[in-house]
């Protein structure tokens, strides 16, 4: 083929881009030397759309790395929204606070420092969720669903990152690959689970969505 995925999200990420704001988070990101691996501009784009388009006023994210994705969700929410984002190097959630910071978006985020699986608990005690985005370590991704159900409304939105991983969850040695899409994919507490994969910047991945049953 003439032109690859990552050359239709050049250009799409020339006509939609990040603002001057989410440049510099970027770039800071790059100079603390953190992995260069937040989501891409135009998934950047489709979160902040997702949440504002759920009316979600609480966002829970496990993942922060530089801040670069919990700023798009802030902004999704809105002024009265808060996020809460959860990530355990403490060198990824010191950028995250100069970004967020910087991006004048502070007020909307709560950042919660430790292994997910040892904050999440914590939070029961806080009000429930409208939207969780879960973007960590990947092995854990299935009792991450499990606890996004525990902490959130009825109709609550649930999307997880990099489920596909160019196709990996089909390797045909490591059947067990597959077991985060299969639980997802008859989990009694979701509705309408689905799982769209995606190609671009980020190389052949995917996004698992669904909502928390009434
Ligand atoms: N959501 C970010 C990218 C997150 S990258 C964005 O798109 O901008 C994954 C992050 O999860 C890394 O910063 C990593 O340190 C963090 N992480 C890995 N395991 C974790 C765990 N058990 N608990 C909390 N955070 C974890
Ligand atoms: C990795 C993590 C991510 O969240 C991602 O979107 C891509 C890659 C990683 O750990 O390699
Ligand atoms: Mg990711």
């Amino acid at each position: 083929m003439e032109f690859t995925p990552k050359d239709v999200d050049a250009v799409l990420n020339e006509l939609m881009p990040d603002d001057d704001v989410l440049v510099q988070v970027r770039r800071n990101c790059e100079y603390a030397s953190l992995p260069a691996i937040e989501v891409s501009t135009q998934q950047a784009r489709l979160l902040e759309n997702l949440v504002a388009m759920s009316g979600a006023r609480r966002v829970l994210e496990i993942g922060t790395l530089g801040g670069y994705s919990t700023i798009c969700l802030a902004r999704g929410v809105g002024s009265e929204g808060t996020v809460v984002t959860i990530e355990y190097e403490q060198l990824h959630a010191n950028v995250a606070d100069g970004n967020f910071f910087f991006a004048d978006i502070k007020d909307r985020i709560v950042q919660l420092v430790g292994p997910a699986l040892s904050v999440l608990p914590n939070l029961r005690r806080t009000e429930p969720f409208d939207f969780v985005f879960i973007d960590a370590d990947k092995e854990n991704n299935a009792e991450y669903v499990d606890w996004a159900v525990k902490l959130t409304k009825p109709g609550a939105v649930i999307l997880v990152d990099n489920v596909i991983r160019d196709g990996r969850v089909l390797h045909a040695d490591r059947p067990e690959k597959l077991d985060f899409v299969r639980r997802f994919s008859i989990h009694p507490n979701l509705e309408t689970p689905t799982i769209i994969q995606t190609v671009g910047a980020k190389g052949w991945d995917g996004f698992a969505l669904a909502r928390r049953r009434k």
